[in-house]
């Protein structure tokens, strides 16, 4: 079949007969979406270029997620309280949503679909709220990469509940050591790797020579990463997403992890846009809105 042909969503079988959902856009840039936690696991460009890391050990089974691409962490992000670490929704199967309330309108020429999570009697056992989450995940005509989420509060019970949530990105970079991250510098920041204690960043853009695990609060809406062996930049922007946490397991973490390379640390970076610091509560009848924006300059083009 010739590229021209092919159907702008197809969804197929994935690794282990789990079903992804394909979405083409124009010039062969092409997104992957896993049922399974409403994953993002590719993301192409007109070049055929994956732009996110997936583990070439990630299990693909449920109950564990998968490991890269883009889990989204909900509603919890971390291992805080009863609750799995980073939350249930990047487990549970997600299924499509017929009918989605409307959105506003976006740029023509793009491709979508809309998922749905409603929890099930078990999960409301672990978690005692009833609310509808609606994702909804366009491709841009330029190849962009958009991801909105919607959360309600369902519940009839007159009760709020409160959460907290990340869209955990993992970009796929050539070499770590060659990574600088833009728009963070002097921002305060919760270090996970020294219980959570605040400090705040000195004034240069973020370089890497060890792990890291920070949470940045109160970002700008707008974050660059800079691949520079590779001369590409990726482009954040978010909405409703205050904070910003950078991830990179380094060496020890990564062989401790059975579902990661113990070199693929160098060639992946999770910088995740996120609501960690002060979590959403809403009441019944209301509903909370995060987007993540993602999108590429190749500087090889600019010079
Ligand atoms: C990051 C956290 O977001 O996710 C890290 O800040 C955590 O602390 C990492 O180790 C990976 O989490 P998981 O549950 O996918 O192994």
């Amino acid at each position: 079949m010739s590229s021209s042909e092919r159907k702008p969503i197809e969804v197929i079988k994935g690794i282990n007969g789990l079903e992804k959902v394909v979405l083409r856009g124009i010039h062969g840039t092409c997104v992957e979406v896993y049922l399974y936690g409403a994953h993002v696991t590719s993301w192409k460009n007109e070049l055929g270029e994956e732009l996110l890391f997936v583990s070439s050990k990630s299990i693909f089974k449920p109950p564990k997620p998968i490991r890269g691409g883009i889990p989204i962490c909900f509603p919890q992000f971390s291992n805080l309280g009863p609750l799995e670490t980073h939350g249930f929704a990047r487990n549970r199967l997600w299924t499509f949503d017929d009918d989605p309330p409307p959105f506003p309108p976006d740029a023509a020429n793009k491709v979508f679909i809309d998922l749905i999570l409603r929890p099930t009697k078990e999960d409301l056992k672990i978690w005692p709220h009833s609310f509808e989450f609606r994702l909804r995940i366009t491709l841009g005509p330029g190849g962009d990469l958009m991801l909105t989420s919607r959360v309600r509060n369902t519940g009839t019970d007159g009760k709020p509940f409160t959460f907290t949530f990340a869209y955990h990105t993992y970009f796929s970079v050539s070499d770590i050591s060659e990574v600088r991250v833009e728009g963070l510098e002097t921002l305060d920041y919760l270090d996970n790797c020294q219980n959570r204690e605040r400090f705040t960043e000195q004034g240069d853009s973020l370089t890497f020579e060890s792990e890291v695990d920070k949470i940045y609060l109160s970002t700008p809406t707008k974050i660059a990463v800079m691949d520079h062996e590779k001369k590409r930049t990726f482009l954040i922007r978010k909405e409703g997403l205050p904070d910003a946490v950078v991830w990179n397991p380094w060496d020890k973490k990564a062989k401790a992890m059975a579902d990661f390379g113990d070199d693929e640390y160098k060639h992946m970076l999770c910088v995740e846009a996120a609501v960690v610091e002060k979590p959403i509560t809403l009441k019944p009848g209301e509903e909370w809105r995060g987007r993540q924006e993602l999108s590429t300059v190749n500087k090889l083009l600019d010079s």
